[in-house]
C-alpha cells in the first residue's frame, strides 16, 4: 500500500501513527515509517508523519523517533486532537531540540494541526498562531463528530434531521483562524470510501467554502478530490480573462478606468481579487485557458 501511495497522483502523504495503528504495533509501525520515508521516492508530495496526540504516552516517542530516523526526509508532523496552543509550543520546541541536535536547519519541519473537539474549535485561532511552523489546520470530523456527541454515524455528512449543513460552523470557525493567520485550511476524511458520489458531495461543501483541499483514504477518492478543489474549466476561464481585461482597462491605453462592463458584468478591484484566487487554483492544478482576452480596439 505504502509502494502504491508514491505514485498516485496527491500533493501530500500522511504515514499513520495515530488511530490506524492498534497500540502493540505502534513501535513496529514507527520503524516501517522510517524506512519508508527514508527509502521511497515521494517525488514533491509533502510528506507528513501524523503522531499520537498529547494525552496519550506515545506522541515524545512517536516525534523523536521519526525525526531522528527520518528529518531529513519529513516535511511535516500531524500533531491530531490539538485542543491548545501548548501543544503546538510543546512539538515546535522539540523540533527546535531534534534540528539542532541532529543539524537539520531549524523550521525545517513544519506542523499540520487538526482540530477535533470543542476545546480545539475554540482555541483554534491561537493554535494556528502558536508557531510560524504551523502551516496547515485540519478539520477533524470523525472525532469531532463523537466529542460533540453528534447523533450521526456519517462523517460530514448532511444530517435528516437538520435543516442545514451540521457541518457550516464549524468549517466556516476553521476558515476564519487559517485565514487570519494565512494558513491552508484542509477538510477531513469521509469513511464510506466505496461511494464517490457521497465523498463528492462532503467535499463539494468544504470546497465551496474556501477549504484547500480533504483527505482521501483510498485512492478512488483521488480523482473527485483533485477535481472538485480545483476550479471547473468555465470558471479558471473566465478568471483569466477578468484579470488581463482589469489589466487592460486600468492601463493608459485601456482608458485608466476603475470599474468597467466585461460582457455584462461589471467589474472592479475586488473582482480582480476574487479571479486572482480561482486563478492561482487553477494554475497550481495546472490548468490551460481556452480562451483569451482581445482589447475592443484590437
Ligand atoms: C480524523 O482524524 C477524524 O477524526 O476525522
Ligand atoms: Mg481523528
Amino acid at each position: 500500500m505504502l509502494d502504491k501511495a508514491q505514485g498516485l497522483p496527491a500533493d501530500q502523504v500522511f504515514l499513520d501513527l495515530e488511530d490506524a495503528v492498534a497500540p502493540l504495533a505502534k513501535p513496529a509501525a514507527r520503524k516501517n515509517i522510517v524506512s519508508v520515508l527514508n527509502e521511497g521516492d515521494w517525488g514533491s508530495k509533502t510528506r507528513v508523519v501524523r503522531v499520537n496526540d498529547l494525552t496519550t504516552p506515545w506522541t515524545y516517542t512517536d516525534v523523536i523517533e521519526i525525526v531522528e530516523g527520518a528529518g531529513a526526509n519529513l516535511d511535516c508532523i500531524m500533531l491530531p486532537k490539538v485542543q491548545t496552543p501548548s501543544h503546538i509550543e510543546w512539538l515546535d520546541l522539540t523540533l527546535t531540540q531534534l534540528e539542532k541536535t541532529l543539524g537539520l536547519p531549524i523550521g525545517k519541519i513544519g506542523i499540520e494541526a487538526q482540530i477535533e473537539n470543542a476545546k480545539g474549535l475554540v482555541n483554534v485561532d491561537a493554535i494556528a498562531a502558536a508557531s510560524p511552523r504551523v502551516e496547515t489546520i485540519i478539520f477533524g470530523p470523525a472525532d469531532f463528530m463523537a466529542s460533540i456527541n453528534m447523533k450521526s454515524l456519517v462523517v460530514g455528512a448532511l444530517h435528516p434531521d437538520y435543516p442545514g449543513d451540521p457541518f457550516h460552523y464549524i468549517l466556516m470557525r476553521i476558515l476564519m483562524a487559517a485565514r487570519m493567520h494565512d494558513k491552508q485550511a484542509i477538510d477531513g476524511p469521509f469513511l464510506q470510501i466505496k461511494d464517490v458520489d457521497a465523498f463528492r458531495e462532503v467535499a463539494k461543501r468544504s470546497a465551496a467554502l474556501g477549504f484547500d483541499g480533504k483527505w482521501v483514504l483510498h485512492p478512488g477518492q483521488l480523482d473527485a478530490a483533485n477535481e472538485i478543489y480545483s476550479p471547473s474549466q468555465s470558471d479558471y476561464d473566465h478568471a483569466e480573462l477578468i484579470l488581463d481585461a482589469y489589466d487592460y482597462y486600468t492601463s493608459e491605453a485601456g482608458g485608466k478606468l476603475g470599474a468597467v462592463m466585461l460582457g455584462d458584468e461589471m467589474i472592479d478591484e475586488a473582482s480582480r481579487k476574487m479571479a486572482l484566487v480561482i486563478s492561482a487554483k487553477g494554475r497550481a492544478a495546472g490548468m490551460t485557458r481556452s480562451s483569451t482576452f482581445t482589447p475592443p480596439s484590437a
